[in-house]
């Protein structure tokens, strides 16, 4: 395969800043909306405090990482001491209780890896997964909104991504494409590898937040607001890193040997991690070390058909991005 690689973006790439910050700014969640969400955490914590008096929720994933879209389903994470009760269990008798208040949809989904109790909300139209002790993805949420907080390009620049993901149809697990997690974890390790950097590698700081979750111990410097002035050395615009992102996905990261690791602020090779060979279901094809869980590679969902999917479509979106007369529209054209 001949790699088409560019060295530079195109004369008129600041052209394209004013459209794509049009698009993240309409796929930002309305403050209107961020008040339901918590007007219907609320309401559930009612629920389940009558059940288990020491339980307390959290929201996580999108909702809660500031990488959330506008009317998007919320993540909720029931923290709770199990006393040797199945995590299934819990989830059916949350699907009863939930039921009996009238809320819509209530499916208990006790046999998936992660048992969830899923449900929509009639007041507030919101729909939620509910999942029970889950606190790692917690603190992981915690780790995405601390990085969003250092440089608004990140947030941007994870916008457009997931956005281009949902459009192109590559942002589906059970398809081998990569989750929305993933993607964000590939967009702080690109804004890591910037020159000047545009984020820091937080994990390799001082440590000002520490907790140890199943064993894993997670520590990183989150006092983020000292760091609002970190990426001002690099003075690229957003359209300049989508160009870059894209073209680094297509043509410079390295398929065969590399692992991205947010963890250690660049990669690592696949040899060190012993990430070389299929294990199981785990092909590695492409390498995304879970930041917190070290073992877990994101990208293993990912399959020998699907990688040629993703790697096709990172290479469309660097071509578009180069050459398209009209890149805000033919990139994000469904597929
Ligand atoms: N998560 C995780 N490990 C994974 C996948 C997800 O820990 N392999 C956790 C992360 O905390 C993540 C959350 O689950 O933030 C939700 O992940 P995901 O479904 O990928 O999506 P969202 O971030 O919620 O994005 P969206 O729903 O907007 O696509
Ligand atoms: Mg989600």
């Amino acid at each position: 395969r001949i790699l088409k690689r560019q060295t530079t973006w195109r004369n008129d790439i600041n052209m394209l800043n004013a459209p794509l910050l049009a698009l993240f700014e309409s796929l930002i969640p309305s403050d209107e909306e961020k008040v339901k969400q918590k007007q219907l955490l609320t309401l559930l914590e009612k629920l389940v405090v009558k059940e288990w008096p020491d339980a307390v929720l959290y929201l996580y994933g999108s909702c809660a990482n500031s990488f959330g879209f506008s009317k998007s389903d919320i993540d909720v994470c029931l923290q709770m001491n199990l006393g040797g009760v199945e995590k299934s269990e819990v989830v059916l008798k949350l699907a009863n209780i939930f039921e009996s208040d009238n809320l819509q949809n209530v499916q208990a989904l006790t046999r998936a890896r992660v048992p969830v109790v899923k449900l929509m909300d009639p007041v507030t139209g919101i729909s939620c997964d509910i999942c029970v002790n889950n606190v790692l993805a917690v603190v992981n949420t915690k780790l995405l909104r601390d990085y969003a907080r250092i440089d608004v390009r990140l947030r941007q620049l994870a916008f457009i991504v997931k956005h281009w993901a949902k459009s192109r149809g590559v942002n589906m697990t059970y398809q081998g494409t990569l989750s929305s997690y993933a993607y964000v974890l590939m967009c702080i390790h690109f804004l890591q590898q910037r020159r000047p950097p545009i984020l820091p590698c937080l994990q390799r700081m001082q440590i000002t937040y520490f907790v140890t979750v199943d064993d894993v111990k997670c520590a990183y410097f989150d006092q983020v607001e000292k760091l609002h002035n970190f990426g001002a050395q690099n003075g690229e615009s957003i359209a300049q890193l989508v160009w870059a992102f894209f073209h680094y996905w297509a043509y410079c990261h390295d398929y065969a040997n590399d692992v991205i690791s947010v963890r250690m602020g660049s990669t690592l090779s696949k040899r060190a991690k012993d990430w070389t060979r299929r294990v199981g279901n785990d092909r590695h094809l492409i390498c995304i070390e879970d930041p917190f869980e070290t073992s877990h590679d994101l990208g293993r969902v990912v399959d020998k058909y699907s990688i040629r999917v993703l790697r096709e479509e990172f290479e469309r979106a660097a071509e578009i991005m180069q050459y398209d007369t009209n890149p805000c529209v033919t990139l994000f054209e469904p597929y």
